[in-house]
Formats: structure tokens, sequence, C-alpha cells
């Protein structure tokens, strides 16, 4: 594995692989919060710096909690406690981190700083969410997939919304992973072409598929996972308006999941805006295994930070 974690696409497919191979013996051995196994103690005495720039429930606490249940100790550093880039260059912050912690997981709003970061920091660095990319819910998600359909080679994923950050992320990781995706959303909000490129290139390893559409029936027909995220993102609130306008025919609510498979399983990286990207039945129903992906996230993250760290 490479030092850092800035974008799926610095793991191979045969990565994922191994990382999943960790997750599972990770819940195979844990079995509740009072088991003992080789995990408990693999950061003893070590320091993970959260630096995040946005909110965050999830990643700051599975990270956290991950961290913990391994023996190690956590920092959280707020926007306002540092201001990266702007108090100090970034740069500077990466060399002092290296300094005093083992690894450093970034959530940014330009990706370029999460990349800067791991330039100059001699530990690793983890891409807690940016502008451009969610690894670590990518990997959530898929390791959700393959515990619950029991396979990801060869399967439909819908993704129904914005061509953002998560969606990115996931597109790259069913790249690697042989997930024929479709990706529906308006006119002007699909992902960029940067990461298409990206996706269809890994693809070809694979033989998966990435299509992109802006016809929502299609991309859901005999779907076996649909995903939504939000229609506007952190960072984008000052567009909220024309996003929803644009984005009210991609709404995941019963009537479109009449096209999947009958049970097709929902999956939303959370924060969910309700009634809007998502309808209320839809999320709290009986296929919507949004909860098993927040708790997927802690066993995914425990699993790499502790690759990552023993290399
Ligand atoms: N899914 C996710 O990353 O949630 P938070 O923004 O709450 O961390
Ligand atoms: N696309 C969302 C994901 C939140 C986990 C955002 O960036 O706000």
């Amino acid at each position: 594995m490479k030092k850092d974690l800035v974008s799926i696409s610095d793991l191979s497919g045969a990565e994922i692989g191994e990382l999943f191979r960790t997750v599972k013996d990770i819940k195979d051995q844990s079995r509740g919060l009072l088991g003992r196994s080789k995990y408990n103690d693999a950061v003893k005495g070590r320091t993970l710096v959260l630096v995040f720039e946005k909110p965050s429930l999830r990643t700051r606490a599975s990270f956290s909690v991950a961290w913990a249940q391994m023996g190690g100790h956590t920092i959280y550093l707020a926007p306002e406690d540092i201001g990266l880039g702007k108090r100090e260059s970034v740069q500077d912050v990466a060399h002092n981190l290296s300094r005093w912690v083992e690894v450093i997981a970034a959530r940014t709003f330009k990706h370029s700083t999460i990349e800067e970061l791991a330039h100059h920091s001699s530990i690793p660095v983890i891409n807690a969410l940016s502008d451009q990319e969610h690894p670590c819910q990518a990997l959530g998600d898929f390791m959700t997939i393959k515990e619950i359909l029991g396979t990801i080679k060869g399967i439909k994923l819908a993704f129904i919304g914005d061509g953002n950050n998560v969606c990115n992320s996931l597109m790259l990781t069913a790249a690697r992973l042989g997930t024929n995706m479709w990706i529906a959303g308006p006119k002007g909000y699909a992902p960029k072409k940067k990461y298409v490129d990206l996706a269809k290139k890994a693809a070809k390893n694979s033989s998966a598929s990435i299509i992109i559409t802006e016809d929502p029936k299609k991309a859901v027909e005999d779907a076996d996972a649909v995903y939504t995220d939000v229609w506007y993102s952190m960072g984008q609130e000052k567009e909220k308006t024309a996003r929803k306008k644009a984005f009210k025919p991609f709404q995941v609510n019963s009537k479109l999941l009449s096209k999947a498979k009958p049970n097709a399983m929902i999956l939303h990286c959370l924060p969910a805006h309700r009634g809007e990207e998502i309808t209320d039945n839809v999320l709290d129903g009986p296929n919507s295994v949004v909860l098993h992906q927040a708790e997927n996230r802690m066993h995914v993250q425990k699993a790499l930070l502790y690759r990552i760290l023993r290399k």
C-alpha cells in the first residue's frame, strides 16, 4: 500500500481485496466491544490527528472510535484551531504534525489541500472527504455491498444524483472491483470527465462498466443496489435553490424503485436531506442499509489504519 490514501486511485483492486479481508478478520475477532484481538493494542501510545475544515458526525466519530479500540489517542483540530493555509501554510502544518503524531486524517474543501498535506508530511495522510473524493466512504460502502449481496463483481449499482465526491470515489472503486455502475443526474451535474476517464480506464482490467445517463429510470432498471447522496454538498449551500430544481426528477422514492430489482438495497452515505434526494419511507424502509454503511466506516478505517501503519 502507498503511504497515503488521498484518492481511490492510490489503491489497486487487489489491495482493496486485501483490505476487505482485514476488515472481515477485525469483525470476526472483535465479537463485541469486549473481545480481545491482535488489533486491540495495535497503535498503543500513538496519536491520530483529525484536521477538519468541515463538520462531520460519522467520519470524526468512526475514526476516533476505530483508533481508540486499537489503543491509540486522537486529537481533533477544528477549522478555527489551525486555519489551514490561512494562519499557517499547509506545508508548515504538515511539517509540524509529522514531528508529533503518527497519522493525519484530513477533511478539506479543496482536494489539492489534502494532496499538499500528503506531499509535505512524512507520516501517512488519509482523505476524510474533499470536494472531489470520499475514499473511506466508498470502501465502507463496497464492504457493505459485499457482506449483504455476497458479491461485488457483476452487480448493477445505480447512483442517482450529483456527480460529486462520493460518486467519484464509488465510481473509481466500482471500476477496480468489476461492478457495473450507472450514474444518473441532470445535465451539467454529471461527474467530471477526469474521474469518468480514470474510472473507464481502470474498468478495462475488471470488466466493470461505467455508464453516465440523464435517465434515472434506465439507471435504476434491474439494479441490485441504489445509492443517492445530497443534491448540494458542504460548501455548495449557495447553489441550493438551483440545485433543488434541477435534481427534483432524481428523487429516490418508491415509484423510481419499482424499476429496480425487488428488494434492491438502498444506500446513502448520510447525512441525508430527507424529502429531497430520498423519501423517508425509502431511507427508513426494510431495504435501507445506511446504518450498516455507517458501522462499516469504522471497521474499514480501522483496517486501513492498521495496514498503513504496519508497513
Ligand atoms: N458520511 C459521512 O462522511 O458523514 P459525516 O459527514 O457525518 O462524517
Ligand atoms: N457529498 C456530501 C457528502 C457528505 C458525507 C458532502 O460533501 O457534503
